[in-house]
């Protein structure tokens, strides 16, 4: 992104491999200041060229004493800028600075009690002499500070649980503030933005859309964009935002692949061609793809073949709509991270395959609008931009659609008993208040029969599976602890209203070690 104001104050967090880098950024992104993370041996004249008004050192599971130990280069201390360590990035200060880093008789992990000596800078606005609880997760604890530092607070592990070289504007925590348990953690990473890098809470979604349509008619001219459509939020936010920069220079493709959910593919044509007068084109491919899903089983199969389908429906619509230079796509900060991460990307459980491919198969250059969004920015983008609430709070759909939630082969009458289903339970869910609460909420079509009764009838059916899961980031979840009122609602629903099921059943596995979606 070009220098404008929006970007003139930027922290940089160095990564050491934390699992808790993204939180920092997080907490630093809600405190309205722009941030980047990158790999922690980012080149130095990059880190000059980024011009951070403050660094954070992220945690990371290394020992500074390993030998393979992620080092940054040790530059980033002569460059006048203030740093924060956490953690593991307090204690490669120690070690850069001359101090000493010692193994902890044993790891300290889970809440510890800490108390403020110093509320002058980091601690600002805390009590001093109380006790405040943080998290820890360390095994390293420093045994001598380098020179210049002061202790600024210590727990009853901890001599020195964080320490300070105001001078220098150096500082190291050693617990983690960016987690939820540390309450004031918050307040301290605002004291280490505010207070001690100077900066501004600048950030704000409603100048994020500005600087963005600024910059994406420099980048595009006079060329045009396709758009896929999915209707998710991903890929909405990203119309509407490149809509309101180049108009009908846009056009977007909804390829109704015949797995969406019920009503989806008119909802939202009718959102984008006549709410935002889009250059909307709708591609009823449902044929297509269940000829292509005729007799596959393989779950990873199902994902291919959907995804190379796509590319071939897609791109046909595409040259019907003549000369076209970019693709549009909703990629965001995370999968960004992901992929400069220096832990290298992560072993592939399932091919989520949307788009990919697309951009190289059809000679088209890339145009992402939100990659450096987090999921939540892309919602107040969407608040901001118009979008209808709904669509912006929408739970996350797989871009295989229906077909991963139909275990075993994909007809149209298997789809038609799913929909009905799903559009039940997501009924249900809405009415209990739970639809925002929760990360998804779902019906999954099982290839089992089982016998029932109804009536005086033996009934030899289908057994649906419900789905509801709690998770931050879909890396993990949980199985939602839904009251058993709305269970027994959904079931009976289920079972009365819908032709050819006679049995609902609720998924109480975990991820890991189970996934979100069944296949
Ligand atoms: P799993 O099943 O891997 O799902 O625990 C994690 C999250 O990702 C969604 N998901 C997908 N999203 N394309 C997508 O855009 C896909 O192919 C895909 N598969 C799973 C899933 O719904 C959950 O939120």
């Amino acid at each position: 992104m070009t220098a404008n104001g929006l970007y003139e104050q930027k922290v940089l967090i160095l990564d050491f491999g934390s699992q808790y880098t993204q939180l920092i950024a997080r907490r630093v992104r809600e405190a309205r200041v722009y941030c980047e993370i990158h790999p922690f041996n980012m080149p130095i004249a990059q880190v000059r060229a980024f011009s951070p008004r403050g660094i954070i050192l992220s945690g990371g599971p290394a020992s500074i004493y390993d030998n393979d130990a992620p080092m940054a280069d040790r530059k980033i201390l002569d460059l006048g800028v203030p740093i924060l360590g956490i953690c593991y990035g307090m204690q490669y200060l120690t070690h850069q600075l001359g101090g000493v880093v010692a193994k902890a008789a044993e790891r300290e992990y889970g809440n510890a009690l800490l108390t403020i000596r110093d509320d002058r800078d980091l601690f600002r606005g805390m009590e001093k002499e109380a006790a405040h609880t943080v998290w820890m997760s360390h095994g390293d604890r420093i045994e001598r500070m380098p020179e210049g530092f002061e202790v600024l607070a210590d727990s009853k592990n901890s001599p020195v649980a964080a320490m300070g070289d105001p001078s220098r504007r150096f500082f190291g925590v050693q617990f983690h503030p960016e987690v939820a348990h540390t309450p004031d953690g918050a307040l301290i990473l605002k004291n280490f933005l505010f207070t001690i890098c100077r900066c501004d809470p600048t950030w704000t979604m409603a100048s994020f859309i500005q600087a963005t349509i600024r910059k994406l008619r420099d980048e595009i001219g006079p060329n045009r964009v396709i758009c896929g459509l999915s209707g998710g939020v991903d890929s909405s936010v990203t119309a509407v935002l490149l809509h309101r920069a180049i108009g009908n220079q846009l056009s977007c493709i909804l390829v109704d692949n015949g797995l969406l959910r019920k009503d989806e593919a008119r909802e939202v044509m009718e959102l984008f061609q006549e709410h935002y007068g889009m250059d909307f084109h709708l591609v009823d491919a449902s044929e297509h793809f269940l000829r292509h899903l005729k007799g596959v089983v393989d779950p990873e199969r199902k994902r291919k073949v959907i995804g190379r389908e796509f590319i071939t429906v897609f791109e046909k619509k595409a040259k019907e709509l003549g000369k076209v230079e970019y693709l549009a796509q909703g990629t965001l900060y995370p999968d960004v991270i992901e992929s400069v991460s220096f832990k290298g990307p992560s072993a592939t459980i399932k091919s989520h395959h949307n788009v990919g491919g697309l951009p190289e198969v059809m000679k088209l250059k890339l145009v992402e609008p939100l990659r450096e969004l987090f999921k939540d920015e892309v919602r107040e983008v969407g608040m901001e931009l118009g979008l209808p609430k709904a669509l912006v709070m929408r739970q996350p759909f797989p871009g295989p659609g229906l077909a991963v939630r139909i275990l075993g082969e994909v007809t149209s009458e298997r789809l038609e008993i799913l929909r009905s289903a799903d559009t039940i339970v997501l009924e249900e869910i809405r009415k209990a208040g739970l639809y925002e609460k929760v990360w998804q909420a779902f019906a999954v079509l099982l290839p089992v029969r089982t016998v029932g009764v109804m009536g005086d009838e033996r009934t030899y059916e289908n057994v649906v599976a419900l789905r509801v899961v709690d998770s931050l980031d879909a890396m993990t979840a949980d199985w939602t602890r839904v009251p058993y009122e709305v269970l027994a609602r959904i079931s009976n629903r289920i079972i009365n209203s819908v032709r050819g099921v006679n049995r609902v059943v609720y998924d109480i596995s975990s991820k890991p070690p189970s996934t979100i979606e069944w296949e």
